[in-house]
């Protein structure tokens, strides 16, 4: 396909061109509005303007602006301009809003940037050499980036000007993701690891949070429930399904199996194997949904691997909900603000556990990775934690190799996520 790029930024034609898509440039001459207090409608409102000014089809058109303290930010006018930006964004963190218009369809992204802080002479400086006139807010992260950006999350290409994720959901970029679902913000435990030991593949994480939490479902509604998941990830091209989620594993990986014979899928379950062999006291914890604690899959495994040690089982209720209400970016980051009742919560699990004589802990649902620090804490050094993530990050890696699925792209990843 054959795509016309709405646009005269240098930035947007990189990443276009690093994709492999086979494009021309039209120069959108359209007047931009800006809607006060609104900066998703203001890109989304320019984009889809930008697109329409271009005759044809296939038309590929974006606005970036940068928000900060309920004001617009787009191009700056002069290098005056540009350098007075840069003062305001200076020591301080802005949101980068970018809408992405193609055949009447339109996506909104954001990200986060936190500028270093700027002297004068430092601004000057670079706003003399980089001539930063023709990007929202006046910055690069480009070649200059590291001379204004401390830091940023999110999709370095959304922050200039032209995100992955909707290119490859409207197949402007050819994508077979490895797709990951779990009934929330749990499973990105796993594709962090993923993300981790397979840098240069794409992936697709469902969260399913219209259905969270799967815990104290019965097994015949969490198979219902994974059969839709795994439909909607195959259905955007998915080349293997990780169920990402301990729960919907005992219930549902051995029927998806059998019904999706040429699909290869990777589940998760309780570490007992592991935790029983580096335990010195013999008392293992397992912390897990009641789902799982309650399926085939866990009593087999315990009966096979846990037999001369004591196993000291509890269902956490309370931890899911806890990760649920917290920032996915700060998730995926490790910058999670904890609260008091949090680590209140997590004391009144482990505590037992500890006086129970554990001295190993299992993270039975994929939830728990990310509360390991509190975990940790409560810990100390009584007891260590579990954490399969990894394992199933390599598992992840040898299936798809084994399948001959492994991606050799010469193009950044894309890395997209979808909530039910
Ligand atoms: N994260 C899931 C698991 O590993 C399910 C949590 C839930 O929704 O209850 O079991």
């Amino acid at each position: 396909m054959k795509i016309t790029l709405a646009s005269a930024s240098p930035r947007r034609a990189k990443i276009l061109a690093s994709l492999g898509v086979d494009f021309e440039t039209r120069p959108a001459d359209c007047a931009e509005t800006s809607i006060p207090d609104d900066p998703e409608g203001t890109v989304g409102r320019n984009a889809l303007a930008k697109a329409a000014c271009v005759p044809g089809r296939n038309v590929l058109a974006a606005d970036t602006i940068v928000w900060m303290d309920g004001r617009i930010y787009g191009k700056p006018r002069d290098l005056d301009e540009a350098g007075k930006f840069l003062g305001e964004l200076s020591g301080r963190t802005h949101i980068v809003f970018t809408g992405v218009a193609f055949n009447g369809r339109l996506k909104v992204e954001k990200s986060r940037v936190t500028v270093r802080r700027l002297d004068p002479a430092a601004i000057e400086e670079y706003v003399s050499s980089v001539r930063p006139v023709d990007r929202a807010g006046a910055y690069d992260i480009d070649e200059s980036g590291s001379k204004i950006v401390e830091r940023y999350r999110g999709s370095y290409e959304n922050i200039m000007g032209l995100p992955l994720e909707p290119l490859a959901e409207w197949g402007i970029v050819d994508s077979r993701p490895v797709g990951f679902f779990d009934s929330g913000w749990g499973g990105l435990s796993i594709l962090k690891e993923f993300w981790r030991t397979c840098p240069g593949e794409d992936t697709l994480y469902l969260a399913d949070r219209k259905n969270c939490p799967y815990g104290n479902r019965g097994a015949d509604e969490i198979l219902r429930i994974s059969r839709e998941n795994t439909g909607i990830l195959l259905e955007r091209g998915a080349k293997a399904v990780v169920v990402a989620c301990n729960t919907a594993t005992a219930a549902a990986i051995e029927t998806l199996r059998r019904e999706y014979p040429s699909v290869p899928f990777i589940g998760v379950e309780p570490a007992v194997k592991p935790a029983v062999s580096d335990s010195k006291t013999g008392v293992v914890g397992v912390i897990a949904t009641a789902g799982t604690l309650g399926g085939g899959h866990y009593s087999r495994t315990k009966g096979r691997y846990a037999s001369g040690a004591k196993i000291v089982a509890s269902v956490a209720d309370g931890f899911v909900g806890i990760v649920e209400s917290k920032d996915r970016d700060d998730i995926l980051d490790g910058t999670v603000e904890w609260t008091a009742s949090d680590r209140a919560a997590v004391r009144e699990v482990i505590a037992p556990m500890l006086d129970a004589g554990c001295d190993t802990i299992v993270l039975g649902c994929t939830h728990f990775p990310h509360l390991a620090p509190l975990i940790e804490a409560e810990c100390g050094e009584r007891a260590k934690i579990v954490d399969p993530s990894r394992a199933v990050a390599l598992q992840i890696a040898r299936v798809i190799e084994k399948n001959g699925l492994s991606a050799d792209l010469a193009r950044p990843p894309v890395r997209m996520f979808m909530e039910s």
